[in-house]
């Protein structure tokens, strides 16, 4: 193995989240309220299956055992199980996730596990029909959960559900979606809204901390566990009358950024040490040739050393980013 991947914070980077595409087909309020913009971009402009593949050996190579492939909605390129295969092939990467609005779910999953899956996120932000169509702008809430059925039937043991906590939406959902999890083994995850270029009063209107659900779960028997060096940044809780689990993403808590463990590769190839806040750097020219591979590790390492002790949001600063499916979540 080269050298690992650490920064001047000695944080290690153990999770890589590519993105396939910028591409989706929902609109979800907090994302791509007019629906996915084409920036002038052709779609065939995306990195494609041999430079992916480079670029996830280079960093299965300085230590990157976990890789999430992200969008936009990745599961709209035509290539995605082949890209599965190609991530779940690499030596070295041991978790291969996925974060899809399920659309796709309940007619792919199986080919999805058979190619080398081991991880999924599904979106829902409601369990009531309508409320669901409000917010991703997508009348699909019954076809996402078949599809979370159907991942059950092919073999998960676990589904990752990602709820973005809303004021006056989804907010006073929490008994029905804890009843939805009593019997389920699904990690209902709870993610403060975050404040994006695009987004003007959504933000104000519809921010809430998660620090109430987290005081609810405590006063409730709910356990803290612990956490493993390529999770997330979620803090999971656990309760005996209760298959599922419920974690908590509080991007604007202090000390957030410490445990970060994670780099991001966008779908145009570039390098982005931070969900926020840098334009990123060109990778896609050293993902042309194996031979390559050793001034691909160089470049990355080397920008690595000016990643940020933390994120400015506290500060209102979203930095260039304009949503989020233009970088992955
Ligand atoms: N705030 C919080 N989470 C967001 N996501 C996208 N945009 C935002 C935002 N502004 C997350 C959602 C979704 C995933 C694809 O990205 O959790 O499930
Ligand atoms: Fe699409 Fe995901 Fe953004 Fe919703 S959050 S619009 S599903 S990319």
């Amino acid at each position: 193995m080269a050298q690992q991947f650490q920064d001047r914070f000695e944080r290690k980077f153990y999770y890589l989240r590519l993105s396939v595409t910028d591409v989706c087909n929902f609109k979800c309020t907090y994302c791509l309220p007019d629906g996915y913009q084409p920036s002038g971009q052709r779609n065939s402009s995306f990195i494609t299956l041999p430079e992916i593949k480079r670029v996830v050996h280079a960093f299965a190579n300085c230590g990157t055992s976990k890789v999430r492939i992200t969008g936009g909605e990745p599961t709209l390129r035509k290539d995605f199980t082949d890209i599965i295969d190609v991530v779940a092939q690499t030596p070295g990467i041991e978790k291969v996730a996925t974060t899809t609005n399920g659309y796709r779910m309940e007619k792919q999953v199986g080919e999805w596990r058979e190619a080398g899956l081991t991880h999924i996120n599904v979106s829902v932000d409601s369990l009531d029909p309508r409320m669901f169509h409000q917010i991703t702008g997508q009348n699909r809430f019954h076809q996402v959960m078949a599809g979370i059925d159907r991942a059950f039937e092919v073999g998960y043991q676990q589904v990752k559900v990602n709820v973005v906590l809303m004021k006056h939406l989804n907010h006073q959902e929490l008994p029905q979606f804890l009843q939805w999890i009593k019997q389920r083994p699904i990690q209902l995850r709870f993610i403060e809204l975050m404040q994006t270029g695009e987004m003007d009063d959504l933000f104000n209107q519809h921010h809430v901390s998660g620090t109430s659900i987290r005081n609810f779960l405590i006063a409730n028997g709910w356990i803290l566990k612990a956490r493993g060096h390529n999770d997330g940044p979620a803090q999971v809780f656990v309760h005996a009358d209760y298959q599922g689990e419920i974690g908590l993403i509080m991007p604007y808590e202090k000390h957030f950024c410490e445990s970060c463990n994670r780099l991001r590769i966008s779908a145009m190839g570039k390098l982005h040490l931070c969900l926020f806040g840098e334009e990123g750097v060109e990778l896609r020219d050293l993902m042309q040739a194996d031979e390559q591979q050793y001034a691909l590790i160089q470049r990355i390492q080397s920008h690595l050393q000016t990643k940020s002790v933390s994120h400015f949001l506290h500060d209102g600063n979203t930095g260039m980013t304009p949503h989020l499916a233009s970088i992955g979540g």
